[in-house]
């Protein structure tokens, strides 16, 4: 049957998913709580992974392995890359790939993981882009973009980190875990979709818009998983 992963990296990016989340059990591993239950009639295992990519590809697995989800959605905040996003705004993957992953010493482009058979940009099940779009449109009036989400193991905090990743990669936003959820599902053949609501630009001012606007981001993101759950 249909049974969703949801993952948030952080407190604030759950908190109010698990308020409305009609809870039958949890279940701890590897030092991460597992919720399962209900969330507006659909069937979930909701979690927080904790920060960057190694804890995102251990929770994305668990939830695979040891509660069987069918799909997988990823929710939280990121910094813009294109200059047409704000504070507030959406963007929902269409794929997503690790910025930080580097072996140009080797002869392989940046970004590509050497010796896979699978690319390194991971593509987004196109069912779950459209679902997260239409429903994005129905019930936000924020920008809302489709695009490539650029993840690493880092904060990114200036302008020209910022520019450099967009030019090369063309992401329209940047974080620390959606392409590490996005490799795990892809080699399980599990469906996945990322949204992210934008807290900075990742610029100089990125850390002090991120404590800013990291509750109001969060709220964004909650608003558009429960109307993506509600239509499932
Ligand atoms: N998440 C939110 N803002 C971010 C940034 N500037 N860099 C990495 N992850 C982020």
């Amino acid at each position: 049957g249909k049974r969703i992963g949801l993952i948030g990296a952080m407190d604030e990016e759950i908190r109010q998913l698990r308020s409305e989340l009609q809870m039958e059990s949890t279940e701890e591993r590897a030092g991460i709580t597992f919720y399962i239950g209900e969330i507006n009639g659909s069937s979930v295992v909701l979690c927080r992974s904790g920060v960057g990519k190694v804890n995102a590809a251990v929770t994305t697995q668990i939830l695979i392995d040891a509660f069987e989800v069918s799909h997988i959605l990823f929710t939280g905040i990121a910094g813009a890359l294109d200059k047409s996003l704000q504070v507030g705004d959406m963007v929902i993957s269409s794929s997503a790939m690790q910025h930080d992953m580097d072996a140009t010493a080797l002869g392989f482009p940046k970004g590509q993981i050497p010796m896979q058979s699978t690319s390194s940009i991971f593509q987004a099940d196109s069912g779950l882009v459209e679902l997260a779009f239409r429903s994005a449109e129905r019930i936000l009036s924020c920008r809302i973009l489709k695009g490539r989400i650029l993840s690493g193991d880092q904060f990114i905090a200036d302008l020209h980190t910022a520019q450099t990743l967009y030019d090369e990669f063309t992401g329209a936003c940047v974080e620390m875990e959606g392409a590490a959820v996005a490799q795990v599902a892809t080699m399980s053949e599990i469906p996945f979709v990322i949204i992210r609501a934008i807290s900075d630009n990742a610029n100089e001012q990125a850390s002090m818009s991120f404590t800013e606007f990291t509750e109001l981001a969060s709220k964004q993101s909650h608003i558009l998983v429960m109307e993506m759950l509600s239509s499932w």
